[in-house]
């Protein structure tokens, strides 16, 4: 196949238009023909970006609907808000486009079966654009673990730990959704970036399952201390109690008996960080101080004199980098995330124009969004353990 596959993007905020700017305008396999937002400016702008990166100027809307219907797009990016994620994503999968969605979490069970329905009746494929898979070191332990060199994994963590206060207070100015989110809900809201590195990792849905979960939210003061320091001249939100607890503890249990720990940490004071560790039968990986410790490399004498080794991941890259990311430093890193922006949508494009199965999938979607519901029903129960559905029916016993 020579020539591009059409594609169109759906919501330009930040991210959809960062996207496009940063990573996507640079695929030599993807041509944008449609974009379109419910703000007419958004529009305009991406339309503007794509048109000055010297493309032909392509069909602007605000309504989605328009594009379900435009015979010539092959596949969508849906970079919306979380709450119509699932919904818009059926719709263009019983319209036949392959789908790529941002990330984001559920409100209900019943909207993960319904993608998972949806994908079942229609077979088209649908592809979590969940980036952090596709990060430098979380590639590299995958190809360490393959190797044998981390031995067998026992419990993972992560965190999606990043100060959103100013993003979050001042929605409204800003258009963002998150907002509403905070006032309303208290969750574990964004668990993929974290969870979606460990599910690969711990091989989910594909010989292994998330069988159940637990957890408790903290009390919330950050956005409240936040908002009377720098925003106190905003009446609904100096009236407002926020239900989100600052830091939430989302503990997973699986079918081969790993554990996994996710942290939610979005309103208080911090550096970011997606707090990856990965404990295993030979090996320890920490991201917060970038360091593995190996048996073997590293004796037991080593263990309080552990600050000399921070900071040596760097030292395993020659030996143990992804071969995908081997090709990738050769080519040239694109911008967006550390790169791992342009490789999740490169993995994409490459399925689309193949007619193949998309490596993060929609039973691999469900389960992860799944999560943001579960945690909010044990968080209401009291931190009580809650029944992860099995959202493969059975297939993830024998699934590669
Ligand atoms: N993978 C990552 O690293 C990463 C980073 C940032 C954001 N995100 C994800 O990207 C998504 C968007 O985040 P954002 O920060 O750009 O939010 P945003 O609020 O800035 O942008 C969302 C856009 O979607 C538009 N939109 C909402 N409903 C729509 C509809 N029905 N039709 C058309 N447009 C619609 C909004 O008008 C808005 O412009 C979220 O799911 C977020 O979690 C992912």
């Amino acid at each position: 196949m020579n020539s591009k596959t059409k594609f169109a993007i759906i919501g330009l905020g930040a991210r959809g238009y960062g996207l496009l700017e940063m990573a996507y305008l640079e695929h030599p396999d993807a041509l944008f023909v449609a974009v379109c937002d419910i703000y007419e400016d958004r529009v305009k702008d991406a339309a503007d970006l794509i048109e000055k990166a010297g493309f032909d100027r392509p069909y602007e809307t605000t309504n989605y609907k328009d594009i379900i219907s435009m015979e010539d797009i092959e596949a969508v990016v849906i970079c919306t808000s979380w709450d119509n994620h699932i919904d818009m994503s059926i719709e263009f999968m019983r319209a036949g486009k392959y789908v790529a969605c941002e990330v984001g979490g559920a409100h209900s069970i019943r909207e993960c079966w319904k993608l998972v329905e949806a994908y079942e009746e229609t077979k088209v494929p649908i592809m979590m654009l969940e980036n952090c898979v596709y990060g430098r070191d979380e590639m590299m332990l995958m190809n360490m673990l393959e190797k044998g060199v981390l031995g067998k994994v026992v419990h993972c963590s992560g965190t999606y730990a990043h100060d959103l206060r100013d993003e979050i207070a001042f929605g409204k100015e800003k258009r963002h959704y998150r907002l509403e989110n905070y006032i309303h809900r208290n969750t574990e809201n964004y668990p993929t970036h974290e969870l979606g590195p460990i599910a690969k990792l711990l091989n989910i849905n594909r010989g292994n399952r998330l069988i159940s979960l637990t957890c408790v939210a903290s009390k919330s003061v950050g956005l409240r201390e936040y908002v009377n320091e720098n925003k106190n001249d905003d009446e609904r939100l100096m009236n407002i109690n926020f239900n989100q607890g600052d830091i939430t503890n989302t503990l997973i249990k699986c079918a081969n008996g790993e554990t996994i720990l996710l942290t939610l940490d979005t309103t208080l004071p911090r550096y970011y960080s997606r707090g990856l560790t990965v404990h295993a039968s030979k090996a320890l990986y920490t991201e917060d101080n970038h360091s593995i410790f190996i048996e073997g490399e590293h004796s037991q004498k080593d263990h309080f004199k552990w600050k000399e080794y921070w900071g040596n991941v760097t030292d395993y890259y020659e030996e143990y980098d992804h071969h995908m990311w081997k090709e990738y430093l050769q080519k040239g890193v694109k911008k967006g995330h550390d790169g791992m922006d342009y490789l999740v949508f490169d993995e994409f494009v490459k399925a689309v124009r193949a007619g193949s199965e998309v490596p993060i999938d929609v039973y691999d979607m469900a389960t992860w969004m799944s999560i943001t519901a579960l945690a909010d029903a044990s968080i209401s129960n009291g931190g009580q353990p809650v029944y992860i559905p099995d959202f493969t029916n059975g297939k993830w016993i024998n699934r590669k």
